[in-house]
């Protein structure tokens, strides 16, 4: 048995099973606990060290006592060490442990009274590696059925329900407090008054020199109508917002200076403004825009 895993496979094994325990029973949060836990390392590189010592204890030990050994017993083990693995003491007796086959010579022991046409039947045992495994299976099936169908533990599919429910919360979380995600295609228009107001605050501060504080426009266009140079939509306008408008045109990009989340409160405010009709409004200019034809889908 020692000659099959050899010593450095065996301390490497042990080695990483403590430390797979470590880490599994060790609450760490997100890290992993020996970087977390400095401590952890000591206690790991002490056990390395432990295990590499009785490594080297037991097999003095195993050296001394084949030294005493009477002569016969040493030839045994010397056999032993050097036979294959099939040809092993331990690997036979492990096979006959688990299949309690009866040798050919004694099959007759084994032989039922009958014969069928010549055909003889043998009782043989069932193999053990196959009760057991059968015993396996009763415990399997006996704690399956209390879990699932008595206590009712959710299933495979119930399992993905939920995943996908929480990774959606998640995910939402996510997306509160990472503004910046926000592009021109995910971009939606808010309803909610006070989202409008805020927009209707960074319009005023930044906005209304160009387009006036009713958006009637001045040295920017009208942006209450249904007219549109640079396209209509919530996408568009946001767009038009973070990058600005054409060259030479006036309209700055507003990308550095204006969040995302800003850029869409503002364009919301403007597209609220719509049909309002200011006193002194500027022409229209550009396309009339439709809604439904263009983008299709915004809420
Ligand atoms: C310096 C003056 C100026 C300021 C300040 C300004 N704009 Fe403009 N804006 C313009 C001009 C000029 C245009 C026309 C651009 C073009 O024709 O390409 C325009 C175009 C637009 C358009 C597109 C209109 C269309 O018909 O397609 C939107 C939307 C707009 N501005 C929103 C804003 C918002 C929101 C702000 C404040 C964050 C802002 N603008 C600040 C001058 C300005």
């Amino acid at each position: 048995m020692k000659k099959i895993i050899p010593a450095y496979l065996r301390v490497m094994v042990l080695f990483f099973i403590i430390f797979g325990a470590i880490e599994y029973f060790v609450d760490s949060g997100d890290r992993a606990a020996f970087i977390k836990y400095p401590i952890v390392n000591i206690v790991l590189v002490v056990v390395l060290v432990l295990l590499i010592a009785i490594e080297m204890i037991v097999s003095a030990a195993d050296r001394i006592v084949y030294q005493i050994l009477p002569e016969e017993e040493k030839a045994k083990i010397d056999a032993e060490d050097q036979a294959e693995l099939k040809e092993s003491l331990w690997f036979k007796n492990l096979m006959n442990k688990l299949t309690r086959t009866v040798p050919i010579e004694n099959e007759a022991e084994l032989l039922l009274n009958h014969d069928y046409d010549g055909i003889k039947e043998l009782d043989n045992n069932l193999p053990p590696w196959w009760v057991y495994s059968f015993y396996a299976c009763i415990v399997f099936a006996a704690i399956y059925l209390v879990r699932f169908e008595i206590l009712g533990a959710d299933n495979q599919e119930m399992e993905l329900k939920k995943e996908l429910a929480q990774a959606k919360i998640e995910v939402a979380e996510y997306m509160k407090n990472a503004p910046d995600l926000m592009d021109e295609k995910t971009v939606t228009q808010l309803t909610d008054p006070a989202d409008l107001a805020i927009g209707k605050t960074t319009f005023e501060t930044n906005c209304a020199a160009c387009h006036k504080a009713d958006g009637g426009g001045q040295i920017g266009p009208n942006l209450t109508d249904d007219h549109w140079i640079l396209g209509g939509g919530v996408k568009n306008i946001f767009h038009t917002i973070t990058n600005g408008g054409r060259d030479g045109k006036g309209m700055i990009a507003w990308k550095g200076t204006l969040k995302p989340k800003e850029i869409q409160k503002v364009a919301s405010y403007i597209l609220s403004l719509r049909g309002s009709n200011p006193k002194d409004a500027k022409e229209a200019e550009g396309d009339l825009w439709a809604e439904e034809a263009a983008a299709p889908t915004v809420k």
